[in-house]
Protein backbone atom coordinates (compact mmCIF):
# COMPACT_ATOMS: atom_id res chain seq x y z
CA UNK A 1 0.00 0.00 0.00
CA UNK A 2 1.32 3.39 -1.16
CA UNK A 3 2.14 6.32 1.71
CA UNK A 4 -0.08 8.92 2.26
CA UNK A 5 2.27 11.68 3.36
CA UNK A 6 0.34 14.94 3.17
CA UNK A 7 -2.91 13.75 2.79
CA UNK A 8 -5.29 14.30 5.83
CA UNK A 9 -5.53 11.78 8.07
CA UNK A 10 -8.58 9.13 7.70
CA UNK A 11 -11.36 9.90 10.16
CA UNK A 12 -11.64 7.77 12.51
CA UNK A 13 -15.47 7.34 12.43
CA UNK A 14 -15.40 5.86 8.76
CA UNK A 15 -13.56 2.99 11.16
CA UNK A 16 -15.61 3.48 13.60
CA UNK A 17 -18.29 3.00 11.34
CA UNK A 18 -16.82 -0.21 9.60
CA UNK A 19 -16.50 -1.77 13.11
CA UNK A 20 -20.37 -1.36 13.69
CA UNK A 21 -20.98 -2.74 10.60
CA UNK A 22 -18.86 -6.27 11.15
CA UNK A 23 -20.48 -6.39 14.74
CA UNK A 24 -23.68 -6.20 13.34
CA UNK A 25 -23.30 -8.99 10.75
CA UNK A 26 -21.94 -11.03 13.28
CA UNK A 27 -24.72 -11.04 15.69
CA UNK A 28 -26.77 -11.58 12.63
CA UNK A 29 -25.02 -14.36 12.21
CA UNK A 30 -24.95 -15.93 15.98
CA UNK A 31 -28.78 -14.83 15.81
CA UNK A 32 -29.45 -16.84 12.40
CA UNK A 33 -27.72 -19.84 13.96
CA UNK A 34 -29.27 -20.00 17.02
CA UNK A 35 -33.41 -19.67 16.27
CA UNK A 36 -32.65 -22.18 13.48
CA UNK A 37 -31.09 -24.94 15.61
CA UNK A 38 -34.47 -24.02 17.98
CA UNK A 39 -36.30 -24.56 14.88
CA UNK A 40 -37.90 -21.23 14.49
CA UNK A 41 -37.08 -20.75 10.95
CA UNK A 42 -40.25 -21.37 9.79
CA UNK A 43 -42.01 -19.34 12.78
CA UNK A 44 -42.58 -16.03 11.13
CA UNK A 45 -43.83 -16.54 7.34
CA UNK A 46 -44.40 -13.31 6.40
CA UNK A 47 -42.15 -10.45 4.88
CA UNK A 48 -40.29 -8.28 5.25
CA UNK A 49 -42.25 -8.00 8.65
CA UNK A 50 -43.58 -10.16 11.23
CA UNK A 51 -47.18 -10.01 11.73
CA UNK A 52 -47.33 -8.16 14.52
CA UNK A 53 -45.47 -5.37 12.25
CA UNK A 54 -42.02 -3.23 13.42
CA UNK A 55 -42.99 -1.84 16.57
CA UNK A 56 -45.43 -4.06 17.80
CA UNK A 57 -44.26 -6.70 20.27
CA UNK A 58 -43.30 -10.00 18.22
CA UNK A 59 -45.06 -13.16 19.94
CA UNK A 60 -42.71 -15.60 21.64
CA UNK A 61 -42.87 -18.42 18.99
CA UNK A 62 -41.11 -15.81 16.61
CA UNK A 63 -39.14 -13.91 18.69
CA UNK A 64 -35.80 -14.68 18.01
CA UNK A 65 -36.83 -14.23 13.89
CA UNK A 66 -37.91 -11.71 14.75
CA UNK A 67 -34.67 -10.36 16.53
CA UNK A 68 -32.59 -11.78 13.47
CA UNK A 69 -34.40 -9.63 10.69
CA UNK A 70 -34.08 -6.51 12.75
CA UNK A 71 -30.60 -6.67 13.47
CA UNK A 72 -30.43 -7.99 9.92
CA UNK A 73 -31.80 -4.64 8.74
CA UNK A 74 -29.87 -2.48 10.80
CA UNK A 75 -26.77 -4.20 9.76
CA UNK A 76 -27.63 -3.46 6.04
CA UNK A 77 -28.43 0.32 6.76
CA UNK A 78 -24.30 0.36 7.81
CA UNK A 79 -23.14 -1.83 5.35
CA UNK A 80 -24.54 0.96 2.73
CA UNK A 81 -23.28 3.71 4.62
CA UNK A 82 -19.82 1.94 5.51
CA UNK A 83 -20.09 1.55 1.42
CA UNK A 84 -20.91 5.25 0.55
CA UNK A 85 -18.63 6.91 3.10
CA UNK A 86 -14.95 4.89 2.36
CA UNK A 87 -13.29 7.28 0.36
CA UNK A 88 -12.48 6.28 -3.20
CA UNK A 89 -8.75 6.68 -2.28
CA UNK A 90 -8.67 3.61 -0.11
CA UNK A 91 -8.69 1.37 -3.34
CA UNK A 92 -9.14 -2.09 -1.77
CA UNK A 93 -11.78 -0.76 1.05
CA UNK A 94 -13.87 1.16 -1.21
CA UNK A 95 -13.96 -2.21 -3.36
CA UNK A 96 -14.66 -4.63 -0.20
CA UNK A 97 -17.41 -1.91 0.84
CA UNK A 98 -19.21 -1.72 -2.08
CA UNK A 99 -19.03 -5.91 -2.81
CA UNK A 100 -20.30 -6.20 0.53
CA UNK A 101 -23.02 -3.85 0.01
CA UNK A 102 -24.39 -5.90 -3.15
CA UNK A 103 -23.81 -9.12 -0.82
CA UNK A 104 -26.25 -7.62 1.55
CA UNK A 105 -28.73 -6.88 -0.55
CA UNK A 106 -28.47 -10.16 -2.35
CA UNK A 107 -28.87 -11.56 1.33
CA UNK A 108 -31.90 -9.80 2.49
CA UNK A 109 -33.15 -11.31 -0.55
CA UNK A 110 -31.92 -14.59 -0.19
CA UNK A 111 -34.38 -14.50 2.84
CA UNK A 112 -37.23 -13.79 1.81
CA UNK A 113 -36.35 -16.69 -0.59
CA UNK A 114 -35.62 -19.00 2.65
CA UNK A 115 -39.04 -17.69 4.33
CA UNK A 116 -41.24 -18.35 1.17
CA UNK A 117 -39.86 -21.60 0.15
CA UNK A 118 -40.11 -22.76 4.11
CA UNK A 119 -36.75 -23.36 4.55
CA UNK A 120 -35.75 -24.97 1.28
CA UNK A 121 -31.99 -26.60 1.80
CA UNK A 122 -30.18 -25.22 -1.25
CA UNK A 123 -31.66 -21.75 -0.06
CA UNK A 124 -30.28 -22.05 3.75
CA UNK A 125 -26.80 -23.27 2.58
CA UNK A 126 -26.63 -20.16 0.16
CA UNK A 127 -28.08 -17.78 3.15
CA UNK A 128 -25.45 -19.04 5.05
CA UNK A 129 -22.66 -19.03 2.79
CA UNK A 130 -23.76 -15.36 1.71
CA UNK A 131 -23.48 -14.16 5.34
CA UNK A 132 -20.06 -15.49 5.51
CA UNK A 133 -18.72 -14.14 2.22
CA UNK A 134 -20.77 -10.91 3.52
CA UNK A 135 -18.56 -11.22 7.23
CA UNK A 136 -15.34 -11.99 5.25
CA UNK A 137 -15.83 -8.73 3.16
CA UNK A 138 -16.99 -5.89 6.00
CA UNK A 139 -13.93 -7.72 8.03
CA UNK A 140 -11.43 -6.50 5.06
CA UNK A 141 -12.92 -3.10 5.04
CA UNK A 142 -12.28 -2.38 8.21
CA UNK A 143 -8.76 -3.89 8.40
CA UNK A 144 -7.96 -2.10 5.07
CA UNK A 145 -9.37 0.64 6.68
CA UNK A 146 -7.67 0.59 9.78
CA UNK A 147 -4.57 -0.27 8.38
CA UNK A 148 -4.47 3.05 5.93
CA UNK A 149 -5.17 5.56 8.89
CA UNK A 150 -2.11 3.84 10.53
CA UNK A 151 -0.07 4.29 7.99
CA UNK A 152 -0.95 8.20 7.34
C1 LIG B 1 -27.34 -9.28 7.24
C2 LIG B 1 -28.23 -10.13 6.76
C3 LIG B 1 -28.33 -11.57 7.19
C4 LIG B 1 -27.36 -12.43 7.62
C5 LIG B 1 -25.86 -12.18 7.78
C6 LIG B 1 -28.02 -13.70 7.90
C7 LIG B 1 -27.38 -14.83 8.36
C8 LIG B 1 -28.00 -16.00 8.72
C9 LIG B 1 -27.37 -17.17 9.25
C10 LIG B 1 -25.86 -17.34 9.45
C11 LIG B 1 -28.32 -18.09 9.48
C12 LIG B 1 -28.11 -19.52 10.03
C13 LIG B 1 -28.15 -20.50 8.90
C14 LIG B 1 -28.01 -21.93 9.35
O1 LIG B 1 -27.73 -22.21 10.52
O2 LIG B 1 -28.18 -22.79 8.50
C15 LIG B 1 -29.59 -17.53 9.11
C16 LIG B 1 -30.80 -18.17 9.20
C17 LIG B 1 -31.98 -17.66 8.72
N1 LIG B 1 -32.19 -16.43 8.16
FE1 LIG B 1 -30.80 -14.98 7.93
N2 LIG B 1 -29.37 -13.56 7.65
C18 LIG B 1 -29.61 -12.28 7.22
C19 LIG B 1 -30.82 -11.74 6.87
C20 LIG B 1 -32.02 -12.42 6.85
C21 LIG B 1 -33.30 -11.87 6.45
C22 LIG B 1 -33.52 -10.42 6.02
C23 LIG B 1 -34.22 -12.87 6.54
C24 LIG B 1 -35.69 -12.88 6.23
C25 LIG B 1 -36.47 -11.87 6.34
C26 LIG B 1 -33.54 -14.05 7.00
C27 LIG B 1 -34.14 -15.26 7.21
C28 LIG B 1 -33.51 -16.34 7.79
C29 LIG B 1 -34.19 -17.58 8.13
C30 LIG B 1 -35.67 -17.89 7.92
C31 LIG B 1 -33.24 -18.41 8.71
C32 LIG B 1 -33.47 -19.81 9.32
C33 LIG B 1 -33.01 -20.91 8.44
C34 LIG B 1 -33.19 -22.24 9.15
O3 LIG B 1 -34.04 -22.37 10.03
O4 LIG B 1 -32.46 -23.17 8.80
N3 LIG B 1 -32.20 -13.74 7.19
N4 LIG B 1 -29.37 -16.25 8.65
Amino acid sequence: MTSQKGEPRLKKSIIVLAFISLGLVYSTMIVGVYFSSIEQGIACTEWPLCPNGLFGAPEERYTVEYAHRLIAAIAAAFIYATAIIVPSKIKRAKKAALIAAAIVSVQLVLGLAVVFSQLNPLLVASHLSTGVSMFALVLLTFLWTSFWRKQS
